[in-house]
Order: structure tokens, then C-alpha cells, then sequence
């Protein structure tokens, strides 16, 4: 412990002082100086402690625990019906090619030069909430970039026409085969899905919505209409209405393979 009690020195001893008028200064009581002493310490403390240098920020860490809130979550959960700008998915046929309402048929065709493809085949029945007609109007343009995104994404499991034996599929990924679109239940299944394979991932197969953007999906659909059109004998696709050649603004592709 620190003695703050001020002693004579050996030099004042010497010449006899008394102790009394030796001291310099006014003197202190220990305790009061012990006093002092500890409230500066504790000042010097408490101003330190207020100091944060900046990679030490009290800030919450994503998924990171918060002792905070009383749930210790970090994150508030979001006030129900919040919707992020640019998130408010109103059409849900275009959105998720889910029927608006169950049960009833799809809605009208919107007016244009080329007609939305529909689906009334028995396969529809398999999936009675899936939409049967595009949502816009299918050109060549749309076609085009369908084509594309199908190239890209999809032709390298199912094939480039559609055969279900794509590369990947050569390779291995055969337990189950990629689907051949050219089987009747799906060139009579109802454009809506084949959205919902994309979006939602069917059997082994991945979703692909966070790869392709929800107007492509439905330009993929376009061109797999194509495809599959591509493929049958021109009799039974007169038969298949799905897919009728001809007027319904879905052009064939090159032709067979
Ligand atoms: C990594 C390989 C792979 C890719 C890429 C892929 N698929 Fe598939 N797909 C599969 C497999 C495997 C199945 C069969 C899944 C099953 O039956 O379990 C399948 C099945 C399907 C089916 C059939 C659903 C049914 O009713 O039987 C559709 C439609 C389909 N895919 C569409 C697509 C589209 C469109 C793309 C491109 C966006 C795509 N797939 C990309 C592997 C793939």
C-alpha cells in the first residue's frame, strides 16, 4: 500500500528542524491524498473505456447472436405484409405460372399479332393449377432469346433437342435421365409446368430460378414448344393441342436433328 505521510529528511534532521517547520508545503491528510489518488485513477479509467477505435464497432452482426433483444436475435423480423421495392409479385401467373384462382381457366389471351400458345391436352389435368397459356405474346424474338437461355441452361442435361440425353447426362447424371419433352404427357402438360420445373426444381433435377430470370423462363417454355413441335410428325401435332403449327407464333427450329 502507498504510505502518502511526508517524513523528515536526512538533511533537516541534521540541522535540528523540528518537524513542524520544516514542511514546505501546507500538508495533506494521507487519506484525503489516497483519495485523490484514486479518483484520478478512476477518471483516467473511465474516459479510456470510452474510447472505441473503429474495427470494434457495437454494431449486430448478421446471423450472429444479439443479447440485445429479448428473442437474442440481431435482425427484427420483418412487419407481416412487407414487401421489398421491386418484390411485389401481384401476377401470379406470371410470377409463379400458377392459375390466379384454382380451378377456374386461364386467364384470356391478351390481344396481339401472335397468340399465346394453350394447353387444353389431358395432361393438363395432371396439373390443374398450372397456367395453359403464356403470359405475352411469343415471337420470334422471344423465341431467339429462349433458344438461348436454353442452349445455355438447359441443353446441356436435356439435350439440344430436347431428347433428354445432354451431355451431363452422357456422363452420368442419368439416375433418373433428364426428361425427353418428347413424351406425350409432357407435350401435352400446360406451359405452367414447365415453369415450375424451372422454379421450384423437379425430382433430381435443381431449381434453376435463382439462375434465370422469370420473363426467361417463359421464353425457355417458348422454345421447348418449339421443340417438341420439332420433333413430332406433322399429323399428330395437327392433333396435339398444345401445340398446333402454324399461326400460333411458335416457329419450329431448324428441324430434326
Ligand atoms: C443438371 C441437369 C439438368 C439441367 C441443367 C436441367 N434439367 Fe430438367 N431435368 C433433369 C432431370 C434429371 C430430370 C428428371 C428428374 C426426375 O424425374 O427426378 C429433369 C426433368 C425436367 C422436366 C420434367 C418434369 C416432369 O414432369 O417430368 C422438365 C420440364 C425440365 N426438366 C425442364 C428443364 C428446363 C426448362 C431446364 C433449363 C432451364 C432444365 N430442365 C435443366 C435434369 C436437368
Amino acid at each position: 500500500m502507498l504510505s502518502c505521510r511526508k517524513t523528515p529528511d536526512a538533511e533537516t534532521r541534521r540541522h535540528g528542524d523540528t518537524e513542524k517547520s520544516f514542511s514546505p508545503r501546507p500538508r495533506f491528510p494521507a487519506s484525503r491524498r489516497l483519495l485523490c489518488l484514486l479518483l484520478t485513477a478512476y477518471c483516467l479509467l473511465l474516459t479510456s473505456a470510452c474510447r472505441r477505435d473503429m474495427q470494434d464497432q457495437p454494431k449486430a452482426k448478421a446471423f450472429r447472436e444479439n443479447s440485445f433483444f429479448r428473442d437474442g436475435l440481431s435482425s427484427r423480423p420483418l412487419v407481416p405484409g412487407t414487401v421489398p421495392r421491386g418484390y411485389l409479385r401481384a401476377d401470379r401467373e406470371f410470377y409463379f405460372g400458377k392459375k390466379s384462382n384454382a380451378g377456374t381457366t386461364a386467364q384470356p389471351v391478351p390481344p396481339g399479332a401472335a397468340t399465346p400458345v394453350s394447353t387444353t391436352g389431358a395432361s393438363a389435368a395432371l396439373y390443374p393449377d398450372d397456367v395453359e397459356t403464356f403470359p405475352f405474346p411469343i415471337t420470334k424474338e422471344v423465341l431467339d432469346r429462349g433458344q438461348q437461355r436454353y442452349d445455355i441452361f438447359c441443353s446441356v442435361c436435356h439435350g439440344a433437342t430436347g431428347d433428354g440425353d445432354g451431355m451431363i447426362a452422357r456422363r452420368g447424371f442419368n439416375k433418373p435421365l433428364p426428361a425427353s419433352y418428347h413424351q406425350d404427357r409432357l407435350r401435352q402438360a400446360p406451359v405452367g409446368h414447365f415453369f415450375d420445373a424451372m422454379t421450384n426444381g423437379w425430382g433430381a433435377m435443381p431449381s434453376y430460378a435463382s439462375q434465370i430470370p422469370v420473363e426467361d423462363r417463359w421464353k425457355i417454355i417458348a422454345y421447348i414448344r418449339a421443340l417438341q413441335l420439332s420433333q413430332m410428325p406433322a399429323a399428330q401435332a395437327a392433333q396435339t393441342p398444345s401445340i398446333k403449327p402454324g399461326g400460333q407464333g411458335v416457329r419450329a427450329p431448324g428441324g430434326k436433328k
